[in-house]
């Protein structure tokens, strides 16, 4: 399996050597490439926008070519910067400023991009929300976060239950419909009297700029919070890892509700000046290949899950596109098989650049380079100036081909700064002295190479999308019918892992088909569509241990028909 091999495809690319790259890196020569190196004046949102075209006569160049099922429309880097400046403008109208907690909850378009840069201009902390969350997330969120005001549209305004959060002073609905109620601001009229002018807020770089929450194995999701310096790892794994050339056409097909969507859906091209696709409306092959080909793009970024559902559309659409301008395409999310490298590489004629990181980490850690050889299944190598290794229990480094925790050195420029309002949940991730502990195994070869083995907890991985275990489970328990229930990740050839719930039923209730579909739209409603189980399997008893934990471990058995280990601590 490690002796599989594909070499560069021959061009000019930024980094031209990986080992030399190590050799001569430091994070601290980076920082010359910032306007506030000189300026001594910080804001990530100026340096990815304004600086553009105040600085490097990129004004009339497109960043965005969006377009969705109704609407197509390019914004050019001097629009989104008056755009932005005009919602900062709006902000600092309502008193909302530097610190303050503001959440975006739309479907992607131009609005949502100026909205989260207008934010992070005024000095705002910006939390990017899933569209598909429905009440309960929202709620959870925006309580712990003590968000003040929220950005969304008139299809989801009903899923923010303002009376229960007192914190929430303002909504803006981007093109309500019928009157405003208490709390609400019409957006583009807002808009339309605000000024294209705006004094950035100038901020510290360890002042946080953005918060995203994601799932762990227990408890709610946590807040992981961002800070402007991680500007130094966008720009720098854009250069590396993206390859980002001047007159590139990027798409980056994640939502902005994910970190990708922000860290390589704005940041890494923003502050190379590049051109990108956004594309809004639902997953569809043809529609996909045809932006490919249509809009030129030259540098795709996307997820295994993607890729497998591309695969089994079958190669003949392809054929009818014209790929040719495709340089090379970047993977993130999940394992990406080789097969799909293979595939990639036989009908896109690139490859596919696998890359591991996580929301926490905020930025690339571990990848594939255009100049280095590729091996299909692994992730690659840790980005230079970054020490990634295998540990374990203790925080010892293991030698190559032994399994354990896929371990960071703490204190690379886009590391999270904090778990919001949980210090202790943070400390956690630094528990082996120094060490971030990722909860990924994994093993490094005789050549450096990485390669994933799993998840070291419970929490799922579904189409690329991390969903705590728990989270569904108190769901579920909510519902009258159930019992107890335990939740975990059921391996799917096309999604990765799909979720799987099992359950114990209270007294007086039988299972039936209505009962199944009923308590799927309970989670639906509650959490979000991809939280929901896609089988429940109904047992008389879960199994628990003495202290009254399910043992997801035991069913994950049960699923795979594996023995189930060490029962010594079951209930009975
Ligand atoms: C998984 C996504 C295998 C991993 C940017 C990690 C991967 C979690 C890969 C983070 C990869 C991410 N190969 N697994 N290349 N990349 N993962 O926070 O389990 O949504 O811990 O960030 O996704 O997911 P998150």
């Amino acid at each position: 399996m490690h002796g599989e091999v594909i070499q560069p495809i021959p061009g000019n690319h930024n980094m031209t050597s990986y080992e030399e790259a190590c050799a001569n890196f430091r994070w601290e020569d980076v920082e010359k490439e910032f306007s506030w190196y000189t300026t001594g004046k910080v804001n990530i949102a100026y340096e990815a926008v304004d600086r553009n075209v105040l600085e490097k006569g990129l004004g009339d160049k497109v960043c965005l070519y969006y377009s969705d099922p109704k609407r197509s429309e390019e914004v050019t880097y001097r629009q989104m910067m008056e755009r932005s400046n005009q919602f900062a403008n709006v902000l600092k109208k309502y008193g909302i400023g530097k610190g303050e907690r503001v959440f975006i909850f739309m479907p992607r378009s131009p609005e949502l991009y100026a909205s989260f840069l207008g934010i992070i201009k005024s000095g705002g902390i910006a939390g990017p929300l899933f569209e598909a969350f429905m009440e309960g997330a929202v709620k959870d969120r925006l309580a712990d976060a003590e968000a003040i005001a929220i950005i969304t549209t008139p299809a989801l305004r009903n899923r923010i239950p303002k009376e229960e959060l007192p914190h929430l002073k303002h909504i803006f609905i981007v093109d309500p419909q019928g009157e405003l109620g208490e709390g609400e601001i019409d957006w583009r009229a807002e808009m339309a009297e605000a000024s294209t002018s705006f004094d950035t807020v100038w901020v510290d770089r360890e002042d946080p700029m953005l918060l995203l929450y994601t799932s762990g194995s227990t408890g709610k999701p946590k807040g992981v919070l961002h800070v402007h310096n991680g500007m130094i790892q966008h720009y720098q794994t854009g250069k590396w890892v993206l390859d980002f050339q001047a007159d590139d056409i990027y798409w980056c097909t994640a939502d902005p509700g994910w970190v990708t969507g922000i860290s390589y859906g704005v940041w890494a091209p923003y502050l190379h000046g590049v051109s990108s696709v956004i594309r809004g409306g639902r997953f569809s092959p043809r529609d996909w290949y045809k932006t490919l080909q249509d809009k030129k793009v030259t540098i795709w970024y996307s997820a295994p899950t993607a890729f497998r559902m591309l695969m089994s559309a079958g190669d003949d659409i392809i054929a009818e596109h014209d790929l040719s301008n495709l340089r090379h395409i970047l993977s993130v999310g999940e394992p990406l098989n080789p097969e799909v490298v293979r595939w990639g590489e036989r009908v896109f004629n690139v490859r596919i650049h696998d890359n591991w990181w996580m929301t926490e980490t905020g930025g690339q850690v571990i990848s594939n380079y255009p100049c280095m050889p590729i091996k299909p299944g692994s992730m690659g190598k840790p980005f230079p100036g970054i020490h990634a290794a295998i540990v374990d229990d203790k925080g010892n480094e293991l030698p190559p081909l032994q399994m354990g925790n896929l371990a960071i050195r703490a204190g690379w420029p886009s590391m999270m700064r904090q778990i919001w309002n949980n210090p202790k949940r943070y400390e956690d991730y630094f528990r082996l002295e120094g060490w971030y502990v990722s909860g990924d195994s994994a093993y490094m070869d005789e050549e450096g190479y990485f390669w994933f083995q799993g998840r070291v907890d419970d929490v799922i991985n579904t189409s690329g999308e991390r969903v705590g275990p728990f989270e569904v489970e108190s769901r579920l328990v909510e519902h009258p019918a159930i019992a107890e229930a335990g939740v975990i990740g059921k391996p799917d050839p096309v999604r990765g892992e799909v979720i799987k719930a099992f359950i114990a039923l209270r007294e007086g209730y039988t299972w039936t088909d209505e009962l199944r579909d009923e308590i799927v739209q309970f989670v639906k409603t509650g959490l979000a569509a991809h939280a929901a189980p896609r089988e429940i399997e109904v047992r008389d008893k879960l199994p628990k241990t003495r202290s009254g934990k399910i043992m997801r471990r035991v069913l994950k058995a049960w699923e795979l028909g594996l023995p189930t280990g060490d029962l010594s601590t079951l209930e009975d």
